[in-house]
């Protein structure tokens, strides 16, 4: 996997939910690279935020660790103040926190549905807007970035593929397509971009079963065309791209990272 090598987020403070583990350590790491600040959030495994801080410091980077719960309004208004305390403003927020909890349809509880929109979609609400209130307050900074302040919303290629079985994840999942795309619309003119990151599959700990085995993962292979699992730097790699100003005439689309799992694979012979 290629390193990030340009500092292009030099002077800019990031906050990644979910920051501790899978795709969230990755895009930390590969913001740390570039020479933003991160703020590290966890909800669990305080441990494994702890460990992450230290390598980007040891690394020469600067971040740190901030718990709350995203589905929990106090607390991500408590997130975000202490960040902005700490670090005097917030530049990026990489709203990737996000939770799968799988049942067959008619199995599934109202807990299951409640639990997994309260993360995946109302935590992506609650973190946005206080990021949007700090980007408006603060205006653009020329010297640091084009934009008064740069979203990130954590999808999934089941933003538009269904996906049975998980009908909580993907609905969530397709909801947060057009939450991305209103208030990518609505704040545009105040030099705010907006956009989301739909991956395929990645090793990470969410898909573990789909992967960890041989014949798991030659099943998992079929699905994707570029056939190989994806690698949370790959998504790494198109979170800095798109909270640079590299990609400032950028908001309100979505980058598929999926190794071509969303071109309707099955269709590659027949139809
Ligand atoms: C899910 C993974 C799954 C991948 C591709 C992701 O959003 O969290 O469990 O492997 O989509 O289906």
């Amino acid at each position: 996997m290629p390193l990030i090598t340009e500092k292009v987020l030099v002077g800019q403070r990031a906050l990644i939910t979910g920051g501790n583990s899978g795709i969230g350590a990755a895009v930390a790491r590969a913001m740390a690279t570039a020479g933003a600040k991160v703020a590290i959030n966890y909800v669990s495994n305080a441990d494994a935020a702890r460990v992450l801080v230290n390598e980007i410091r040891v690394a020469g980077g600067d971040a740190l660790a901030v718990e709350a719960d995203v589905s929990r309004e106090d607390q991500v208004q408590e997130m975000f103040q202490s960040v902005i305390q700490t670090w005097g403003s917030l530049d990026i927020l990489v709203a990737n926190a996000g939770i799968q909890w799988d049942a067959p349809f008619t199995e599934m509880t109202l807990d299951q549905w409640d639990k997994v929109l309260a993360v995946n979609l109302t935590g992506q609400f609650l973190c946005a807007r206080e990021a949007v209130q700090e980007f408006l307050r603060r205006g653009v900074v020329p010297e640091v970035s084009c934009a008064a302040g740069k979203i990130i919303c954590m999808s999934s290629v089941h933003d538009i593929v269904p996906w049975a079985g998980h009908v909580n994840y993907a609905a969530s999942k397709g909801g947060l397509l057009m939450f991305m795309k209103s208030v990518a619309q609505e704040v545009a003119h105040q030099k705010i971009r907006v956009n989301g990151i739909s991956p395929g599959a990645i090793r990470t700990p969410i898909n573990r079963a789909a992967w960890e085995t041989p014949d798991a993962e030659a099943d998992l292979l079929k699905l994707i065309p570029y056939e190989r699992v994806g690698d949370p730097m790959d998504i790494g790699h198109a979170a800095v791209w798109l909270a640079s100003d590299a990609s400032d005439y950028v908001t309100g689309t979505t980058v598929y990272v999926d190794g071509g799992m969303t071109l309707y694979p099955g269709f590659r012979e027949g139809g």
